[in-house]
């Protein structure tokens, strides 16, 4: 197995070393319960925070097309402070179901936010995901939240992030994370969400889902 990308700022990876494919699916989309979640709903809006490699942006894309028809339309919104360059993510992404959904997301990286027959619209927020989401307007059906290790990362976790999740948050909006700490679970408890442990991926004993009950 392929070793994941390591980022020198925040010393930690960006996905699982056990396989990155296989942990995406199953903490992101099993745990907003994709494809489920979004049958016929004509449009669907997902929030990522921490766009990193766009492992889960690939991810996501290759179920969606699979599972949606032509005129069902999927906006995926992502933050990330620190872009990777177009190498590293070509380098990172080497998973075989993935090929030809790197190719074009990368063919029109940062040029034009439509891809896969406009079945799909990209709109990466580049800043901090606090900052980027005050300055928004848009509503969300299903957060992913992916920063790094909350004790290395606590900016991607923090309360004030939560609260502005909450008002960006269509009422029942799934929320799914690899992070089990108490402090991440009881600061969406307090931005309104209903939070569940469930299995962790690979090593981790457990990881959270949750459901936008209100503020
Ligand atoms: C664990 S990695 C994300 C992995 C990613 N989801 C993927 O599929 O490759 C965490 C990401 O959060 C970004 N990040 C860290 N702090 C941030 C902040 N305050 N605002 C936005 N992005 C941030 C990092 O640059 C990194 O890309």
């Amino acid at each position: 197995m392929k070793k994941p990308p390591r980022s020198a700022i925040y010393d930690d990876i960006y996905f699982s070393t056990d396989d990155g494919f296989a942990e995406s699916k199953a903490v992101f989309l099993d745990g907003i319960s994709a494809p489920d979640v979004w049958k016929n709903q004509m449009r669907f809006t997902i929030c990522e925070l921490g766009f990193g490699t766009g492992l889960n942006f690939l991810n996501t894309v290759h179920i969606w097309l699979e599972t949606t028809s032509d005129d069902q339309k999927l906006h995926y919104i992502a933050t990330e402070k620190h872009p990777l360059s177009r190498a590293d993510i070509l380098n990172a992404i080497h998973w075989r179901e993935l090929t030809q959904y790197v190719e074009e997301m990368l063919s029109k990286y940062l040029e034009t936010d439509l891809l896969f027959d406009d079945r799909v619209k990209l709109t990466l927020l580049f800043g901090d995901s606090r900052e980027q989401l005050s300055q928004s307007s848009f509503k969300v059906d299903a957060w992913y939240m992916d920063g790094f290790s909350p004790t290395k990362n606590p900016d991607m976790w923090s309360p004030e992030l939560m609260s502005v999740m909450a008002i960006r948050s269509n009422s029942g909006a799934k929320l799914a994370t690899f992070s089990a700490a108490g402090a991440v679970r009881r600061g969406l408890i307090e931005a309104g969400f209903e939070i569940e442990k469930k299995k962790g991926f690979g090593k981790k004993r457990e990881m959270m889902t949750g459901i936008f009950k209100g503020i």
